[in-house]
């Protein structure tokens, strides 16, 4: 038979072929390998493990661990696999599992098995991808940042053009009081630059080279790992090698701060959805925002703010499902690891999409000042609490006040007037502290009132969007983000 191993020949060749094949006489089945294999997915790392590899090489050679001619002739030949696979000529074939199979494979094909064998001395799979998968987070950490602060810059944007314009402030979604709709925009700047600094914390975390802690022990080589986390731009290397190959607190760590930052976008768009609706009317989003209906003519629909608050349930299920995952697993490499990719590749598409999508849908976007403001006017109550504050101010304690203030809300909710419309002898009925300048109260005074740092005053809001403008300036140039 043409499969039989021959002498001294572990393993048919036919069970060669594969990377563990030596001690394999039969040949898997065809469903168990396409169950098994991860290279529709991991196919993302090629560009790293190559990158992985010809540090490895590099340094196997200076170490005289393999001979220089051999690692020459592998960092050619990584570089046209690179090549190929760039430009898709890679065939994929579950019969090789994964990106390391598959490069494995090829280098064997270009610069033949003995010289493309050296290559895996001292290194593992498990080592291997998970050097692999730390590069591609600390990429998706840069590019995470850049997207969180490209939205921020739009927050900004759209609060800056509309500096001036006032809507209701609500709380238990009533009408509560007056704020300046930038100061609203400014508390989403708040809640994504916390996101990008959970990012960026992170990276710290992530920027740990792990390769030399092969299988699970250690290489049994004397190898350079320094060099090999210089060459890759590692600030550190791993500490322990057992924890090296069964750590993905890298992952967890990414999926927390994505799905944290998932649930700031999607609160936002429950506000977007809310305030481009007909029953608020203050925003408007451009054609290429939003979306008509297959049957009424008429709508406007804020698909895009929709859909981000949508794809959040996806970010926060991937989370899930790799805290599950791990949280049963004993020391160290189990396969169950390798299903710690799908929803993290997903994870890092889904929230860079959302956070492109969504600034453009913002910087494209228009404010109804005018609609927010009739909003503010039109309610009858609004400056309650402007009235309460008028009589603390004149030495009645703040409970006290609130009573009286209700209870004139009780009074004209009666025969339909709102607390502007009282003269100074309907509101000295209801406390003698009034005076003149308490009558027809203005939202210009409420808003003005509010002036401690972090309040909506039009005077604090204008510092915290110049402050916020500087934060990212300052942030472009120093963290990890760029
Ligand atoms: N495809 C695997 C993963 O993503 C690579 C490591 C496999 N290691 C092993 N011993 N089977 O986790």
């Amino acid at each position: 038979m043409s499969d039989a191993p021959s002498d001294g020949d572990p393993g048919s060749a036919e069970a060669r072929s594969r990377i563990w094949g030596g001690r394999f006489d039969g040949r898997p089945d065809e469903f168990v390998q396409s169950y098994t294999a991860s290279i529709s997915t991991d196919l993302l790392l090629y560009r790293h493990d190559i990158d992985g590899s010809r540090a490895h090489a590099r340094m196997l050679a200076a170490q005289g661990i393999i001979p220089a001619a051999d690692a020459e002739a592998l960092i050619g030949a990584l570089g046209q696999v690179e090549t190929e696979i760039q430009e898709g000529q890679l065939e994929l074939r579950n019969d090789l599992e994964d990106i390391h199979g598959h490069v494995e494979a090829r280098l064997a094909e270009i610069v033949g098995a003995d010289v493309a064998g050296r290559l895996h001395t001292a290194r593992s799979r498990n080592d291997q991808v998970v050097l692999d998968t730390r590069m591609f987070a600390r990429d998706a950490i840069v590019q995470a940042v850049g997207a969180v602060r490209g939205l921020q810059i739009a927050l900004l944007t759209l609060a800056d053009a509309n500096a001036d314009v006032v809507m209701p402030g609500y709380t238990h979604l009533q009408r509560a009081q007056p704020v300046l709709f930038a100061h609203a925009l400014l508390a989403y700047f708040e809640m994504l630059d916390r996101d990008a600094g959970r990012f960026a914390d992170a990276f710290e975390r992530t920027d740990v080279m792990p390769l030399g802690s092969a299988a699970l022990a250690g290489a049994a080589y004397p190898l350079d790992r320094e060099a090999v986390a210089r060459e890759l731009g590692f600030t550190e290397i791993s500490r322990n090698s057992i924890d090296a190959v069964a750590d993905r607190d890298f992952i967890l760590e990414f999926q927390a701060a994505a799905a944290i930052c998932m649930v700031h976008i999607s609160r936002l768009c429950e506000d977007l959805v809310l305030w481009s609706s007909a029953e608020f009317g203050f925003l408007r989003f451009a054609d290429q925002y939003a979306t008509g209906s297959s049957i009424m003519p008429q709508k406007r629909n804020p698909d895009v703010a929709e859909l981000a608050r949508g794809k959040t349930g996806r970010v926060v299920g991937h989370l899930t499902a790799l805290l599950t995952m791990l949280k049963g697993l004993p020391l160290a490499y189990n396969r169950d690891l390798q299903e710690d990719k799908p929803g993290f590749f997903d994870t890092v598409e889904t929230l860079i999409g959302t956070l492109v999508a969504l600034r453009g849908a913002l910087l494209t976007a228009e404010c109804d000042g005018a609609r927010a403001r009739r909003a503010v006017e039109s309610d009858p109550f609004i400056l309650a609490t402007d009235y309460a504050d008028y009589l603390t101010r004149k030495g009645l304690p703040f409970r006290a006040a609130h009573q009286v203030i209700g209870g004139l809300v009780r009074a004209c909710e009666a025969r339909g007037a709102g607390l502007s419309d009282l003269d100074l002898a309907e509101l000295q009925a209801a406390s003698p502290l009034f005076e003149a300048d308490a009558v027809g109260m203005t939202v210009e005074q409420a808003l003005a009132a509010r002036d401690v740092p972090g309040g909506t005053a039009p005077r604090r809001v204008a510092q915290a969007l110049a402050e916020a403008r500087k934060r990212i300036d300052v942030a472009d140039r120093g963290e990890a983000g760029g």
